[in-house]
């Protein structure tokens, strides 16, 4: 009896501990959004939400309007859906909302790094000096000739003229796109290791295909490996995949290259400086690797695909580079020089720059959180205020909250180039919501602190690929009525969609 009586208040305590962690006793307080636990303790609303995100906040919207707090594996994320109150989110102290805190926890469980304190600052030093400004002239350039190098090579000069080669869509721009920028990025392989600069080039061509297919296989995991959700053997093959990322990626190895963009070698040269061991760097490689070259494929395939399915786009791109061509007096033909496409030349693209905006607006769905860092009060739009409590999670959907909202894009499934352009042809800005003139409008690059870095290099990665498929070749689907891909909406929240097949294509040198 002596011991019983502690043991059982110890199991009490244990369950209602329990219980308490798993959120069985959190109730909505006066002032707090609507609350909606889930169904299953501590888990939530996971399973719904991991199935299809858009599909689950647009039932909480139509059920609880533009604010509600949802559990999501042991999480509280309070989800705004108002974009007229996005700014208050964007704009909070970091004292209050800050990125890093999540940030930080994800990069560790899914890339095994450890961010320093300044990693944030230190990323994006070297964005604004290298993938900015008079940085992204060099960077455009380097990306210029590796494309041209893949595109070309995918079909070869002695290729009878006229002969049509085929490939999947999804596969041959993910392809091109992340083989190219992956040189561009990490430096191309040199003379003197490989005997020849022909031998080098060709080194480059076939280790970065290779690398793409083991790309793919991480890219394949990595929504459920962000979840947390993976089976054993899956966990294995990660292990095994970012290994071989580390070894091919490695400092060691980079030492060896030749024009490695300033973007990797300052942020690999602080990370140096400050004292971080080579393993931990090998790992920041693979890091930026994921950060450049998960989205801007997938984005390439939906940019080109769209532009197929709506001949009036395809013909106003076109008219749009040949006028530029015409103007820089260049000409495309058998054995003549390369187009020399610039970077002034991309700042001479409004109709290109619409069709890559409306691209992204339907295929790009990034999940933006915030951690609430103390007890605050947030105020909406509308003048409501709410109380949101610290360590909880604050979190945004401008694919649905805004890309999606009919009132500010109209027919808002509908593919239109021109929507982000004024009848002058100049670019459009002007959206509205309730009356009142939208700041965030279209979000695929996020916002705030944590706004890619990378948006105006990845910009001209698209145009870049698009103007050279139009300039050196003709191209069409292999059955022109097949529908447009579904998008795969296991992929919700990482930023560019995949579609849940590929769509047959074939292209031919037009010279
Ligand atoms: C179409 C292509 C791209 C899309 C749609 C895209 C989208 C995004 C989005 C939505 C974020 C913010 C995520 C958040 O707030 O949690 C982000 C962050 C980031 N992006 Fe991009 N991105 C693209 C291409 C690139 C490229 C080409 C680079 C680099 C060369 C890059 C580098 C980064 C980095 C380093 C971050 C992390 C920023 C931070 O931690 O503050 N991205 N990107």
């Amino acid at each position: 009896m002596g011991l019983l009586l502690p043991a059982l208040i110890a199991l009490v305590a244990a369950v209602i501990g329990g219980l308490y962690i798993l959120g069985a006793f959190r109730k909505r307080q006066p002032g707090e959004p609507p609350l909606e636990k889930g169904p299953i303790p501590w888990l939530g609303h996971i399973l719904e939400f991991r199935n299809d995100t858009a599909l689950f906040l647009q039932r909480m919207k139509e059920k609880h309007g533009d604010i509600f707090t949802v559990q999501l594996a042991g999480f509280y994320f309070t989800f705004i859906m108002d974009p007229l109150s996005f700014g208050n989110i964007v704009k909070e102290a970091r004292a209050k909302l800050d990125f890093n805190k999540f940030a930080r926890h994800l990069v560790k469980r899914v890339f095994d790094y450890q961010p320093t304190d300044s990693d944030h600052e230190l990323l994006h030093a070297s964005s604004n000096k290298h993938l900015m400004g008079d940085g992204l002239e060099i960077m455009t350039q380097s990306m210029m000739k590796n494309l041209q190098s893949m595109m070309l090579h995918s079909i070869d000069s002695t290729t009878e003229q006229g002969a049509w080669k085929e490939d999947g869509l999804f596969h041959y721009s993910y392809n091109i796109v992340f083989r190219a920028g992956y040189l561009a990025l990490f430096g191309n392989e040199t003379a003197k290791t490989c005997g020849t600069l022909d031998k080098a080039h060709e080194v480059d061509r076939l280790e970065s295909d290779k690398f793409f297919y083991e790309f793919r296989k991480y890219d394949k995991l990595f929504p459920r490996l962000a979840y947390g959700v993976l089976p054993p053997r899956e966990k294995m093959e990660v292990e095994r995949l970012k290994r071989l990322f580390w070894s091919t990626l490695s400092v060691h190895k980079l030492s060896e290259k030749e024009n490695i963009s300033g973007w990797v070698l300052d942020q690999q040269e602080a990370r140096r400086e400050m004292g971080m061991d080579e393993s931990m760097r090998n790992r920041h490689l693979f890091l930026l690797l994921w950060a450049a070259q998960g989205n801007t494929g997938p984005s390439s395939f939906w940019l080109l695909l769209h532009l197929m399915k709506h001949p009036e786009a395809l013909k106003a791109v076109r008219n749009e580079v040949e006028e530029l061509l015409r103007e820089t007096g260049q000409e495309v033909k058998r054995g003549g020089p390369l187009i020399d496409l610039t970077r002034d030349m991309l700042l001479k693209t409004p109709v290109l720059d619409s069709a890559v905006d409306e691209t992204l607006r339907l295929k790009t769905a990034p999940v933006l959180i915030r951690g609430v860092m103390e007890d605050m009060s947030l105020k909406m739009a509308d003048g409501n205020e709410y109380r949101i409590r610290q360590g909880d999670r604050v979190a945004l959907f401008p694919y649905s909250a805004v890309q999606m909202d009919p009132e500010v894009h109209p027919e808002p499934h509908t593919f239109k180039y021109n929507r982000f352009l004024t009848p002058e042809g100049s670019k459009k800005t002007d959206f509205y919501k309730n009356g009142k003139k939208l700041r965030y409008y279209n979000m695929p690059w996020g916002a705030g602190v944590s706004m890619c870095p990378g948006r105006f290099f990845a910009t001209n990665e698209l145009k870049q690929f698009v103007f050279l498929m139009l300039t050196y070749f003709d191209f069409e689907l292999k059955n022109p009525h097949e529908e447009i891909p579904a998008i795969d909406v296991k992929r919700w929240g990482f930023g560019s969609m995949h579609p849940v097949r590929d769509i047959q294509f074939r292209y031919r040198r037009r010279f």
